[in-house]
């Protein structure tokens, strides 16, 4: 009896002990998927070290626009150079970090953060950080004016074109439409466009849909984490989700929300680049469960774009 009761018991412990060790390695496994994790151990690192997947963090700061090797070799390697130095001092002044150069903690942790696919600059051009150049010029001091930008060219639709239709690829989640739908009519509201729903995909201004990994436009999404959206900058009117991130129609810790990127990518495909404030809906990053709405540094780029 004894011993048949201290079967039982082991057996309890044995089978809670594998639910634990399940339940445990489910959450690690899903903690290091993100396509970023592998800066978490590059942080500390600066100029003149020669550690491994250094060349990871040139290729992230390539894809944001931080970054652009003449060599080859370089883009490669795992040198911290000095190009990849004033790369990282360029972020660190788009995200109002200090200046450093190096891979410091707060550095890797904004890096960390999953984002808009969408480069913060293009060409060269320092989008973000326009304002914050004149600010720094006039007082010394460390604070910030306006940070709406535009993409390179500034592309924006003709006057003529204030009209337009977007469609959700045929088979599209049921569920995104009436949050992509909403953003676009917030956009309305602030704005001098109006935007119509139509059924015929092929003709519309704007093409909804989700998309995983390589999809065929040139920018390859990057699975669960990372990158969670794009959009093209006018007239193109592509705007992609991430098909691999948990989406949601009402903000929810475990998701990110689909209205909110809506908002954002609708900003693009106005013609608006990144903003360096944190509160518009134009700053590049996102956690999961943050739902936000339009802000005046949204707005005031707007107009600035269009003149109204
Ligand atoms: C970095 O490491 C690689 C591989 O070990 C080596 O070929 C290269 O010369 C090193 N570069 C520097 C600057 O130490
Ligand atoms: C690129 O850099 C490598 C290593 O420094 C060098 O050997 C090579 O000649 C360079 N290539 C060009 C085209 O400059
Ligand atoms: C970047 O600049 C090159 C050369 O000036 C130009 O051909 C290209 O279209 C530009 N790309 C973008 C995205 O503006
Ligand atoms: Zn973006
Ligand atoms: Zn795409």
């Amino acid at each position: 009896m004894g011993s048949k009761s201290l079967q039982f018991f082991s057996l309890a412990l044995t089978l809670l002990l594998l639910l634990t060790f399940q339940a445990v390695f489910a959450d690690l496994k899903h903690k290091s998927t993100s396509p970023f994790q592998f800066l978490q151990h590059l942080q500390g690192c600066h100029k003149g070290q020669n550690l491994t997947d250094i060349h990871k963090l040139k290729k992230y700061l390539h894809n944001f626009g931080y970054l652009s090797y003449k060599n080859k070799t370089h883009a490669d390697d795992d040198d911290f150079d000095e190009l990849l130095e004033s790369a990282v001092r360029t972020y660190q002044l788009n995200y109002n970090l200090k200046a450093t150069g190096s891979l410091d903690a707060n550095t890797v942790s904004k890096m960390m953060r999953p984002r808009c696919a969408v480069a913060d600059i293009v060409n060269g051009t320092s989008r973000m950080r326009t304002g914050r150049k004149r600010a720094h010029h006039h007082s010394g001091s460390f604070h910030t004016v306006s940070h709406y930008s535009f993409f390179e060219g500034e592309p924006r639709w003709p006057a003529s074109k204030y009209s337009l239709t977007y469609a959700f690829l045929p088979g599209t989640r049921a569920d995104a439409i009436n949050p992509v739908s909403r953003a676009f009519q917030t956009w309305a509201a602030n704005t001098h466009f109006k935007f119509s729903r139509t059924e015929d995909y092929v003709n519309a201004d704007i093409k909804v849909s989700f998309e995983s990994s390589d999809h065929g436009d040139g920018f390859p999404f990057d699975g669960p984490g990372g990158t969670l959206a794009h959009a093209f900058a006018p007239t193109v009117g592509m705007f992609h989700y991430d098909a691999d991130e948990e989406w949601s129609v009402i903000a929810n810790p475990a998701a990110f929300h689909l209205e909110t990127l809506a908002l954002h990518e609708i900003g693009h495909l106005l013609g608006l680049g990144h903003s360096s404030i944190e509160g518009a809906i134009m700053y590049p990053t996102f956690s999961l469960g943050e739902s936000k709405s339009l802000h005046g540094d949204d707005i005031q780029g707007i107009k600035a774009l269009y003149n109204f």
